[in-house]
């Protein structure tokens, strides 16, 4: 990421701590300030209402009963690109909010292949070189991009349909219809990861904090980059105290 981005998030992250806060209690760690849960939120918010908006325009058979949330359909079928343009420039935000730890490494690779151990939960810890963001977060994360980035080309082409040869219009809308999917599917398997696959995952996006337990748990790397202690060392601690918590019950 060149400096100027860097400048650039640098400020907007103090600029925003400004007007919202967040309170880091002792055993937690601050994972998510406030300037990133803003994006977030925005782009979670604009994202549902394009969804929904788009559901009722591609099938009104199906869905006509959305069209009242924004109006009726004409006003869906106005509202609509505008729902999607914000979308692409808040997630543009987010894109070089997280541009860096979202970088694909070795790691990340071989995070994949055993993603395996991963979904069936075998090992407590995650591999210890699993950093902010383990691969799975990265490859939701750059499947957004690159939808997004579709979802922008293949919108414009459908907002301006009358001056477009047919051919592109038909090819956008299948492209269009097809980068929803990846996305919708995304965005269900990403709801699963952030509540209930990983209880204390939730609150980072509220309050902006974790716990050092779920920090070594599912980011061991970056647990030892922000705290310098060895996770496995801190979970064997910990557990062997409340062995010892238990055993004097
Ligand atoms: C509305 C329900 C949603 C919930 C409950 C939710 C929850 C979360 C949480 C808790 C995190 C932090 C994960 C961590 O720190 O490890 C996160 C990260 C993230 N969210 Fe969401 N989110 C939602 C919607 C969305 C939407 C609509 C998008 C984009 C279309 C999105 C994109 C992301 C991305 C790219 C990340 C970082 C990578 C990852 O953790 O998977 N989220 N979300």
């Amino acid at each position: 990421m060149s400096s100027t981005v860097e400048r650039f998030d640098r400020e907007a992250r103090e600029k925003f701590e400004r007007h919202g806060r967040t309170v880091i209690h002792r055993g937690e760690l601050l994972r998510h300030p406030v300037y990133t849960r803003v994006l977030h939120w925005s782009v979670a918010i604009v994202f549902i209402l394009s969804l929904l908006s788009g559901f009722a325009l591609n099938s009104p058979w199906l869905f006509r009963w959305l069209t009242p949330l924004f109006g009726g359909g004409a006003m869906t079928r106005l509202l609509h690109p505008w729902f999607g343009l914000t979308f692409t420039i808040v997630f543009f935000f987010q894109f070089l909010n997280w541009f860096a730890p979202m970088r694909w490494t070795e790691g990340d690779s071989r995070w994949m292949r055993q993603i395996r151990v991963y979904v069936s939960n075998q090992e407590k810890l995650e591999a210890k070189e699993t950093g902010f963001f383990n691969a799975g977060q990265k490859l939701y994360f750059w499947t957004i991009a690159v939808s997004a980035l579709l979802f922008l080309i293949t919108g414009l082409l459908l907002w301006f349909d009358h001056v477009m040869p047919r051919w592109v219009v038909a090819g956008s809308y299948v492209v269009h219809g097809l980068a929803a999917l990846v996305m919708l599917a995304g965005f269900i398997i990403h709801i699963y990861e952030g509540t209930a696959a990983a209880p204390g995952t939730f609150r980072s996006m509220i309050d902006g904090t974790v716990t050092e337990p779920w920090a070594w748990t599912h980011h061991p790397a970056w647990y030892a980059d922000v705290t310098g202690r060895a996770p496995r060392e801190a979970y064997e601690q910990a557990r062997d105290e409340q062995a010892r918590a238990n055993r004097r019950l």
